[in-house]
């Protein structure tokens, strides 16, 4: 276990905000996660608690006053024979097992875990590669990108109870996900630490190809491959489109600071969405098409990506902080420098604009610290 007092985290978040914790531990098995929660008064850690993953998907807006949690269970195995939490991987018809399980300590690195899987050749996660962040913050939000979530490949997520001093396994049902959703957000905050995740995925090819151009640039990618159909490709194939695409759109952590989306796509009833589509063709014309999806129950979902870009704030920048100029979605921190408070206001200054153009709130994705 290490622990370290007043921690800078500047570097373990990856918007780079220059915050400090009182105090970070970090735990590298369950055992010493459960010793911890036993011996919690002879340790002393001061209150509150704050369990991270990557830091990818959070806005530190002070120093925290109390104690950092991070996993360093770190590794990856398959868990194809029946095992004490009776898991059992399906075979094919020809007893070759189809449903490959994978179990991945939470503490591993999210894209480690995606190439791993692309180099044994298990599709599943291929079109997730490249999210930053790790395999138990990954289960947490349900992260998802090019017409996958998460939720679609995990199996069960293997948890220390807080309040019980157990570790339990929850099926995926449990875990009551939705569009970056789950029980560890909601109902259950706080009382789970995952500490792996199990995933069911496929050896045999399962490419999804349907979002955006995705399944174009797959064939563009095997014509001057030289290889034959996109379930011929292998899932490294795969992997390494999506790559691509996310490079061309979305800011890499490392160059200058973001915390990917950092507002939720709205979903809106459809009486919201006719202002959106009125607005829309008087100013684009009849035939202009508003970017939407079905989301089900007449409801609408709407890319915040558009509305923000309506607002004219693509491209913005003001002091530090700025708006990136190929996905609005996306806060940046362009010199590195950036406050919390300059990333709060001009969030706040966004989402004033889009409440009133079009009568909409957007949520932000990114968790407020
Ligand atoms: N759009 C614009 N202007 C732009 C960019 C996009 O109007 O400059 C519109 C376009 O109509 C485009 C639509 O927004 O078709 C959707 O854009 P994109 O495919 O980039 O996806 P997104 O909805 O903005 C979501 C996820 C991303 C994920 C992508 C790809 C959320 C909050 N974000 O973004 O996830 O990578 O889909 O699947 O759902 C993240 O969670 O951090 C993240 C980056």
């Amino acid at each position: 276990m290490k622990i370290e007092y007043d921690k800078d985290l500047a570097r373990m978040n990856t918007f780079g905000m220059k915050v400090s914790c009182a105090c970070y531990v970090e735990f590298s098995s369950e055992d010493e996660l459960s010793d911890i929660f036993r011996n919690m008064e002879r340790y002393g850690f001061p209150q509150p608690f704050l369990h991270i993953g990557g830091g990818s998907n959070l806005l530190f807006t002070r120093d925290f006053p109390g104690t950092v949690f991070h996993s360093a269970i770190r590794f990856i195995r398959r868990v194809d024979v029946q095992g004490d939490s009776g898991l059992k991987a399906s075979s094919g018809a020809a007893g070759r097992p189809e449903s490959v399980l994978v179990e991945a300590g939470s503490g591993v690195l999210w894209d480690d875990f995606c190439a791993w899987c692309a180099g044994e050749g298990f599709w599943g996660p291929e079109n997730l590669s490249g999210i930053p962040g790790e395999a138990g913050a990954a289960a947490v939000q349900n992260i998802g990108a090019y017409g996958v979530e998460v939720k679609d490949i995990v199996r069960e997520v293997r948890c220390f109870d807080v309040v019980t001093g157990v570790i339990r396994p929850l099926h995926v049902k449990d875990c009551r996900y939705g569009y970056r959703d789950s029980i560890f957000k909601d109902t259950a905050k706080g009382r789970y630490v995952v500490t792996s995740v199990v995933f069911a995925l496929s050896s045999v090819p399962q490419p999804r190809l349907e979002y955006g151009h995705v399944r174009s640039a797959v064939e563009q990618a095997l014509s001057s491959s030289g290889a034959g159909p996109a379930t011929s490709s292998g899932p490294s194939l795969v992997r390494d489109v999506i790559l691509g695409i996310r490079g061309s759109k979305l800011p890499d952590p490392a160059v200058v600071g973001n915390a990917g989306s950092f507002f939720k796509n709205p979903v809106v009833p459809r009486s919201s969405y006719d202002i959106v589509e009125n607005y829309a063709k008087s100013r684009y014309g009849a035939d202009y098409e508003v970017p939407h999806f079905d989301a089900g129950s007449g409801f609408i979902k709407i890319p915040a990506a558009w509305l923000i870009e309506q607002c004219g704030w693509k491209g913005y920048r003001e002091g530090n902080v700025g708006v990136y100029e190929k996905q609005p979605i996306v806060l940046v921190n362009v010199t590195g420098k950036a406050s919390p408070d300059e990333v709060v206001a001009l969030e706040h200054k966004i989402v004033m604009s889009v409440q009133n153009l079009f009568g909409i709130t957007l949520h932000p994705e990114v968790e407020h610290i």
